[in-house]
C-alpha cells in the first residue's frame, strides 16, 4: 500500500446491521452492499455464518453471498465463529472470513458461549481448513478499550489475545473499542503495546462512537501508523450487551478526514452518502453521520443536487 493511502472495511452490513432493531430482507442487504461497492469501498463485511438464534440479523448471510456478482478489486468477506460457519461461508463462494475473539472473558461468554482459551483452541482448525481452501482469515478482538460487563481491560490481555491470533494465522488483528469508551492517548499506549509484540501493519482500528471518540480515536491510531480501518455506512449499529452503544464510526465522517488530511481512500463520498441515506430510510432511522448531515443539508438548500 502506498504511504498516501488508507484501506478500509466497510463493516455496516454486518457489524450495523447485526445490531439494528430490525432484520432486513436479504435483497434490502444486496441492496446496500452493491450500492457500496459501486461508491469505491472493495472490502465490504457482508454477513456472519453465526447461529440465527444468537442474531437473526445475520441469517440469510449464505443467500446474501451467493447473490452478489463479483466485481474487480472488490471482497466480499464474513464473520465465521467456528468449523460449523466456515464450512457454510465455504459453500456459499465467501473467500475471505473473520474470527473473533474477546480480551473481556465476560463478553467472550456472553458473545460466544465460551472463554477465550476455548475460542482460540476452537479458531485453530479454523484457521487450517481456510488455509487449504485458500480463503485469507482476519482476527477481531473486542473490548480493547473497556467492556460493557467488566468494565476495564488490561493492555496485557489485548497483546495477549492479538499475538494468539496473529501468529495463528490471521494476516491482519482488528482491535475493537466495542463500546466506545477509548480516549486517544489510551488508544496510541494500546496499539504502541500490540505493535511491540506484533507487525504494526498487520492491525486495524475498529471504533465505536458511544462517547463521540471515534474519529479521535482513529486519528490517533492513524498517527500511531494504522492504515487499516472498518467503519460503517451511516454510523449504523449498536452492541447489544451495551444499552446505550452506538455503531460503528461513519464511513462517511472517516472519508471526509482521511481525504481531507491527504489519505487516499478511493470512496466517491456522494456515493456512499446516497448509500448511507438508502439504509437510512430502509430502517426508519437518522444518519449517524455528522458528514452526512451536513452534505444532505447542503443538498436540501441546492436543489436536491449534491455539493460539488
Ligand atoms: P452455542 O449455543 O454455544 O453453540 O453457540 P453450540 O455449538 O452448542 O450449538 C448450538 C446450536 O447452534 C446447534 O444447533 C448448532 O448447530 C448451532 P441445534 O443443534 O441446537 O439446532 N450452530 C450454528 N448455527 C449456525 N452457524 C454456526 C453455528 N455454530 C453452531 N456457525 C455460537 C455458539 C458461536 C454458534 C453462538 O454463540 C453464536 O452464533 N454467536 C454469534 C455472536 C455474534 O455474532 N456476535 C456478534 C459478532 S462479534 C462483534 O460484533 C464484535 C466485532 O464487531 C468487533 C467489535 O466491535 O469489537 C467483531
Ligand atoms: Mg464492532
Amino acid at each position: 500500500m502506498n504511504n498516501d493511502a488508507v484501506r478500509l472495511v466497510e463493516v455496516g452490513p454486518r457489524d450495523g446491521l447485526q445490531n439494528e432493531p430490525q432484520v432486513l430482507p436479504v435483497e434490502t442487504r444486496i441492496r446496500l452492499i452493491e450500492r457500496l461497492a459501486a461508491a469505491g469501498l472493495r472490502d465490504i463485511e457482508v454477513g456472519a455464518f453465526v447461529s440465527p438464534r444468537w442474531v437473526p440479523q445475520m441469517a440469510g448471510s449464505d443467500e446474501v453471498m451467493r447473490c452478489l456478482a463479483p466485481l474487480p478489486g472488490v471482497t466480499y468477506s464474513a464473520l465465521v465463529p467456528n468449523e460449523k460457519g466456515l464450512e457454510a461461508a465455504l459453500a456459499s463462494g465467501c473467500r475471505k472470513v473473520a474470527v473473533f475473539a474477546a480480551a473481556s472473558e465476560a463478553f467472550s461468554q456472553r458473545n460466544i458461549n465460551c472463554s477465550i482459551a476455548e475460542s482460540l483452541d476452537r479458531f485453530k482448525p479454523v484457521l487450517t481448513k481456510a488455509r487449504e481452501a485458500g480463503v485469507a482469515v482476519r482476527g477481531y478482538v473486542s473490548c480493547v478499550l473497556g467492556c460493557p460487563l467488566s468494565g476495564d481491560i488490561a493492555t496485557a490481555d489485548v497483546v495477549r489475545v492479538s499475538t494468539a491470533l496473529y501468529e495463528m494465522g490471521c494476516y491482519e488483528v482488528s482491535l475493537g473499542d466495542t463500546i466506545g469508551t477509548g480516549t486517544p492517548y489510551k488508544t496510541k499506549a494500546l496499539i504502541e503495546a500490540c505493535a511491540s509484540e506484533m507487525p504494526l501493519a498487520a492491525l486495524a482500528g475498529h471504533f465505536h462512537d458511544t462517547y463521540g471518540m471515534a474519529v479521535a480515536n482513529l486519528y490517533a491510531a492513524l498517527d500511531s501508523g494504522i492504515r487499516v480501518f472498518d467503519s460503517s455506512v451511516s454510523g449504523l449499529g449498536g452492541c447489544p450487551y451495551s444499552p446505550g452503544a452506538t455503531g460503528n464510526v461513519a464511513t462517511e465522517d472517516v472519508v471526509y478526514l482521511l481525504e481531507g488530511l491527504g489519505l487516499r481512500t478511493g470512496v466517491n463520498l456522494h456515493a456512499l452518502v446516497e448509500s448511507g441515506t438508502f439504509i437510512d430510510r430502509e430502517l426508519g432511522r437518522m444518519t449517524a453521520s455528522s458528514t452526512a448531515r451536513a452534505i444532505n443539508a447542503r443538498r436540501g438548500r441546492t436543489g436536491d443536487r449534491m455539493p460539488s
